[in-house]
């Protein structure tokens, strides 16, 4: 069995990891979407947000599972039996910050293999971080990331509106 893991941080999905989602579904019989435990980052979703949202969006697929890991990646990825690290790669300038960590990753772990997708070219410019941007600036978001993250966003930004 092919198990891959598809790590990241997921602060909010995007309909980008989506697509590299699917795409590494008709690869691999299994893909396990990592969400990273940083606690060093901030993030605008919790990690139980963060994991109801993917379980959401891919609870008719029985080949994705959700799961959280923090420490090393390749220490995951060997505790879960898996072979494969799946990565987007949307542009050019993904390539250094991937290359880098693929490379290091293999050092680490020289038996487990990085596979960089392409997502769909109308997904190639969305990240997590410019989706929370544009919609704390009132911008519009539909289609570029699943409904149900656009309904959280919408939810959060109300209950800011009751604080203040
Ligand atoms: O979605 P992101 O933030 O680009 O994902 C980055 C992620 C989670 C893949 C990366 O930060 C990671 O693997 N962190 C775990 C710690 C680790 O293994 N660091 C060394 C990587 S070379």
């Amino acid at each position: 069995m092919k198990l891959a893991v598809y790590p990241g941080s997921f602060d909010p999905l995007t309909n980008g990891h989506v697509d590299i989602i699917e795409r590494g579904t008709r690869l691999f019989d299994k893909i396990i979407v990592a969400i990273l435990v940083n606690v060093e980052k901030s993030p605008l979703f919790s990690m139980q947000e963060r994991v109801e949202i993917v379980r959401e969006v891919f609870k008719g697929s029985p080949n994705v599972e959700v799961d959280t890991f923090e420490g090393l990646l390749v220490d995951y990825v060997a505790g879960r039996k898996a072979d494969v690290i799946v990565r987007g790669l949307r542009a050019l300038s993904d390539f250094e910050a991937e290359f880098q960590m693929a490379l290091m990753n293999r050092r680490l772990s020289p038996h487990v293999e990085t596979v960089f997708m392409m997502p769909a070219e109308q997904y190639t410019y969305i990240s997590s971080r410019l989706i929370k941007e544009v919609f704390s600036l009132g911008g519009q978001v539909r289609g570029l990331v699943p409904e149900i993250v656009e309904s959280r966003l919408r939810e959060k930004q109300r209950g800011k509106a009751h604080v203040s």
